[in-house]
Order: structure tokens, then sequence, then C-alpha cells
């Protein structure tokens, strides 16, 4: 079993690529030290996040997202043990997403734009992950 959270957020304006890149090259030195998978989606100032690990650890990483002011609304969408990390491979994958798929996700996944949905079964990882492994490139 492996603790998961899943988070939505907006950025504080759009973020620039470097910055971006930035996150990401942070998130992936401090990850993997911590044995943290998951997966960034991004998509004019919508974030999707994927954090999975041990509890402590992920809760612990996930306090910190919170205080970056560099988003927003930060809205988990799930958190809990699931049988298997979805994301092994990726100490943060990442991965840019066109308005129309972010569209097809939140048409899948009504709590993306509703926290009052929340899907506590984990019917957002499964979503997330096919997503991923169809459109990542990296
Ligand atoms: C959208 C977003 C996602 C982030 N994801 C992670 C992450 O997965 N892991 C991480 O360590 N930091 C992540 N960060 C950065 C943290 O907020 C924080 O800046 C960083 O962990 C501080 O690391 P340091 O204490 O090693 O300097 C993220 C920040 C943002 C804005």
């Amino acid at each position: 079993m492996v603790y998961s959270i899943v988070y939505v957020s907006s950025s504080s304006g759009l973020l620039a690529d470097e910055e971006l890149e930035s996150i990401i090259s942070k998130s992936r030195l401090n990850n993997s030290e911590k044995d943290i998978t998951g997966v960034l989606l991004y998509c004019n100032g919508n974030i999707i996040q994927v954090l999975e690990g041990a509890e402590e650890t992920v809760m612990d990483t996930f306090r910190r997202i919170l205080r970056d002011h560099r988003h927003t609304q930060v809205t988990r969408l799930f958190a809990g043990m699931v049988p298997d990390r979805s994301f092994q491979k990726w100490s943060m994958g990442y991965s840019t997403m066109t308005s129309k798929d972010m569209g097809e996700l939140k048409a899948a996944f009504p709590a993306i734009d509703n926290p009052h949905k929340r899907d506590l079964t984990g019917k957002t990882l499964s979503l997330i992950k096919n997503f991923y492994i169809n459109n990542h490139r990296n």
C-alpha cells in the first residue's frame, strides 16, 4: 500500500517555461531522495499534481507545496492509501495539456472543477495515469 494525494491548484499568473522547469527539477531532486513519485500536469495556469509514497513523507512535502506562493487555491481531491504506485517510474513526471485535454479530463472528472464532488475512490488516479501514459514525451 502507498499513500497518495491528488490536488488541483491555480498558478499565480501564467507560469513561464523556466519557472515550470525549475519547479519540476527541484521536485525531482527532493522526491528522489524521499522515495516520492508522481506527476504534474499543467495547462494555462491550471495545475494537477499527484504525490505518492510513505504517508508522513508525502504529507510533509504536501505541506511545503501548500505554502508555496507560486500557486493558490490548492484543493485536495484525493488523499488516502492505494494498493500500488501509479507513477513508480517518475520522481515527478511532467506534461503540459492543451485546453482540450484539460476539458476532457474535467468532463471525465467533475471534481477538478467542483471540489464538492471529491472522488474518494481513487478513480482520479487511473484517469490521470492514463492521460499521462498516452501523452508524456519524457
Ligand atoms: C505546483 C508545485 C508543485 C511542487 N511540487 C513539489 C514536489 O513534488 N516536491 C518538492 O519537493 N517540491 C515541490 N514543489 C516546491 C515546494 O513548494 C518547495 O519550494 C520546495 O520543496 C522547497 O525545497 P527545498 O526546501 O529543498 O528548497 C512544488 C511547487 C509548486 C508550486
